[in-house]
């Protein structure tokens, strides 16, 4: 059997900087046409004029003869200002701003301590009509952190829609049915990514026989009727719901310690896996949509014009990947992946 869609486009990516890029930037530029590029590195790209060298060394990065385009974005704080935004808006490659509660999650120190400080960015965001992309969590230490990203959505979420009734939003990774309803029930101008592991795993694959530090990620997996929302969701053909990886290399030896870092890698079969989860739910034609329409639509970009073509052949990622001096663990490794990507349609 086989599948041939749009070539699509990851909404959510992490590719690190420095030698990191070398090992992670052709596994996505092999299967996606562009892909939203985040800008928590240490130190963030908070400037335009850091997001465009970034973009640089990403672009070096790519496979000979690759067309990849990445999508900068700009590192919202408590010092961003409305100048910075108007730039970023006529910049061309700056297509968001994102947004992370400072403490969140990985290199998110430097993030908004409290939203009300960056009121006149957004209003900038709003004026320009560039999208805010949201990580929706609480950093409240006493809520669960279960919890976090249903009590985000009333806390931060709904008044900010309501404050900024124009802003259009991006809200990340989404892993609960509440936000899911959430995002439906507040129109077109909010947007949101699902990530491949929170379509194909709840939050039992965290202790499966032991703890698995390998699919740990922020916001973490939750309960199977979460689970179940966003695959419905996904599946729905609602424009609202597009694919983000959330793809997130960290070094084995950082994620296989005692306090190991959120994240999973997922970018080396980053479509193959959604085509997993869209023929277990008997949706393979909703994938094209999700992957390759609907997040292009809402960026206000063209969708990409080349295509792809999927195989259902199992293939095993290997064990590990370099990446640089370390080893990168790869979401289902030394497992099988349904799905393969057919070699005359890499990118
Ligand atoms: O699991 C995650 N990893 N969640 C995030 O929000 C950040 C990301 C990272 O940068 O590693
Ligand atoms: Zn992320």
């Amino acid at each position: 059997m086989q599948l041939t869609i749009l070539r699509p486009d990851d909404w959510h990516l992490h590719l690190r900087d420095g030698q990191a890029l070398n090992a992670v930037v052709p596994h996505t530029a092999h299967r996606f046409g562009r892909a939203v590029v985040m800008p928590n590195l240490k130190p963030p790209v908070t400037t335009v004029e850091a997001a465009r060298l970034y973009r640089e060394r990403i672009l070096a990065a790519r496979p000979s003869g690759s067309h990849f385009e990445p999508l900068m974005t700009l590192y919202l704080t408590d010092a961003t200002n409305a100048a910075e935004i108007k730039r970023a808006k006529a910049s061309g490659f700056v297509h968001a701003v994102k947004y992370y509660p400072a403490g969140a999650t990985t290199n998110s120190d430097a993030g908004v301590t409290g939203l009300e400080r960056a009121y006149d960015a957004l209003a900038a965001l709003e004026e320009h009509d560039l999208p805010l992309l949201v990580h929706g969590e609480t950093t409240d230490p006493t809520v669960d952190i279960f919890d976090r990203e249903a009590v985000f959505i009333d806390r931060v979420m709904k008044p900010v829609c309501d404050r900024f009734p124009r802003l259009r939003i991006v809200f990340e990774h989404v892993t609960t049915r509440d936000a899911v309803d959430f995002v439906r029930s507040a129109g077109r101008r909010i947007g949101a990514t699902i990530t491949p592991q929170h379509l194909l795993l709840n939050r039992n694959a965290l202790f499966q026989g032991g703890i698995r530090p390998h699919n740990y990620c922020l916001p973490v997996l939750k309960r199977e009727l979460h689970r179940q929302a966003l695959v419905e969701a996904a599946i729905s053909g609602s424009p609202q719901f597009f694919l983000g990886t959330d793809s997130a290399p960290h070094a084995r030896h950082t994620k296989e310690t005692t306090c190991g870092c959120a994240g999973i890698y997922s970018a080396h079969a980053g479509i193959e896996l959604y085509a997993e989860a869209f023929e277990a739910a008997g949706a393979l034609d909703k994938l094209e949509g999700f992957a390759s329409m609907f997040g292009a639509d809402f960026y206000g970009l063209p969708r990409n014009t080349d295509s792809i073509t999927l195989i259902r052949e199992s293939w095993s990622p290997p064990a590990s990947y370099g990446f640089g001096d370390h080893e990168l663990v790869p979401f289902r490794a030394g497992e099988t992946i349904a799905w393969s990507l057919r070699d005359d349609t890499q990118g």
